[in-house]
């Protein structure tokens, strides 16, 4: 349908160049505007109302409306709302927010350094540690291990690191030095009869067998999320990581986790790391840092990591690197108001609760459906993946566009859903959300599962 002249849908066609989006279909079909929000719900601009299953972009924690980040933002703003903190220049909330940070780290962290996005705060944890590696005499080290379907964002390097096709294809990536191993994923990944156990020591052999390949003297990192998001909500087996970390350690190679979307209690722990056992030498960290009512990101490293960093700065006379708004006042001021609601809330014991009951809920009402292959997920995040064929785990072909098709009806029922590689459906909705709105929202979903099913099998693809 064509949206009508100078409608904010007829301008949006005209002008904006959409991240993620197939622009030849959106000059056909047009954007969803969204005008406002409220609570765990959003409104387009005809005013219908959705639940955010994914919170945006998994990161609007405290929902939609939180009015004590909007007081933080304005009064930042009048007190001080530029400055920045290059040449040793600081500000308050700068200073408050590192050391708010530090205390709550999951493992000993020395310094903090912010930027804008996932992507930049991933993109500066490699120049980091090159920078050291550099500084401290073995410039060999720099090659980076990173997993397939892991998602560390879209700038150059971080999109290396990121393991999925469709952020290479064309683009002329992954750059040279960044590797990929096998995704942590039992369903789809491990052999006939092999436990989770056994699969998570072959998956740890195979990153030996690859640093072995490499040469330990080249290999300086191994980058993961506690559970991969954007690949789909894959979560490892329990012993997957520290098996991983115990052959890091072995050939000196640091461990970075990206928390951009586990961090601050998605998983029922502050990080994903301490959910998943891993103790990161670097901690990247984003979205729900400041609820995302503000861009920030942060990058946390350890002393071994400053001292590198520290030395190559002093022999240059500078550490050539940071943004203009790295450290921003004003989104520092929103991050440090978002983790003191956290600790005020105690939002900790809310989502082990509510996330509870997410899981449950998800297993009894989708686990055995026809179409559904795997739930899985834990605390406020989930996926639940859905299959052509649930006894062979196999799933639709990708043409089909199944998960995206499921999307749309979400959208028809009221809820805002978003479909990822196999067509995996994501579920992370802000960290507010009660038991009741869980329902609801489920609710919306089964409507627009069952819709699916009728349209698929009318068009013979469904399974049975
Ligand atoms: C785990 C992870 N890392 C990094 C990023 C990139 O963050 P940004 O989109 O802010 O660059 C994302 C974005 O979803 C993410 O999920």
């Amino acid at each position: 349908m064509t949206p009508p002249r100078n409608s904010t849908a007829a301008r949006d066609i005209a002008y904006a160049l959409h991240p993620y989006t197939d622009h030849k279909a959106h000059l056909q079909n047009g954007p969803m505007v969204i005008s406002r929000g409220k609570g765990v719900r959003v409104y387009d601009d005809q005013g219908k109302e959705y639940i955010e299953s994914v919170a945006g972009l998994w990161c609007a924690s405290l929902g939609f409306d939180n009015e004590r980040l909007v007081q933080a933002a304005a009064a930042q703003m009048r007190k001080l709302p530029f400055y920045h903190a290059f040449t040793a220049k600081s500000h308050e909330p700068l200073v408050d927010l590192s050391e708010m940070l530090i205390e709550r780290a999951p493992s000993p962290m020395s310094k903090v350094f912010f930027a804008n996005s996932g992507s930049e705060a991933n993109d500066s944890a490699i120049k980091m540690i090159w920078y050291m590696n550099n500084a401290i005499g073995r410039p060999e080290k720099k090659k980076i291990i990173a997993r397939l379907k892991g998602y560390h964002g879209i700038t150059l390097a971080a999109a290396s690191l990121t393991g999925l096709p469709a952020n290479h294809k064309l683009f002329d990536l992954p750059l040279p030095g960044f590797h990929h191993v096998s995704t942590p994923h039992h369903y789809h990944n491990a052999k006939p009869g092999e436990s989770e156990e056994d699969f998570a020591t072959r998956l740890a052999e195979e990153v030996e067998q690859k640093i072995l390949a490499e040469g330990p003297e080249t290999v300086a990192a191994f980058w993961a999320e506690p559970i991969m998001g954007a690949g789909g909500v894959i979560l490892p087996p329990a012993t997957y990581f520290p098996k991983i970390q115990a052959v890091l350690k072995k050939y000196d190679v640091l461990f970075v986790a990206d928390e951009v979307i586990c961090g601050f209690w998605r998983t029922g722990n502050y990080w994903g790391s301490q959910t998943l056992g891993i103790q990161p030498d670097i901690l990247v960290c984003a979205k729900a840092l400041s609820a995302s009512y503000l861009p920030i990101s942060a990058v946390m490293v350890s002393e071994q990591v400053f001292q590198g960093i520290a030395e190559g700065s002093s022999t240059i006379g500078t550490w050539g690197h940071g943004f203009t708004y790295s450290g921003h006042p004003v989104p520092a001021a929103v991050a440090i108001e978002t983790l003191k609601i956290y600790d005020e809330m105690d939002i900790g014991t809310h989502v082990k609760r509510v996330g509870a009951h997410m899981q449950k809920a998800l297993r009894e009402r989708f686990a055995e459906h026809p179409m559904v292959g795997e739930v899985r997920g834990t605390g406020l995040i989930a996926g639940v993946e859905l299959v052509a064929d649930k006894g062979a785990a196999k799933n639709f072909d990708p043409a089909k566009k199944v998960g995206a098709r499921l999307s749309k009806l979400g959208e028809k029922h009221g809820v805002i859903m978003r479909a990822m590689v196999n067509d995996s459906m994501g579920f992370s909705p802000p960290l507010i959300i009660s038991e009741a709105e869980i329902d609801e929202m489920l609710d919306r979903v089964g409507r627009a599962l069952d819709e699916l099913s009728v349209e698929l099998r009318r068009e013979a693809i469904a399974p049975v």
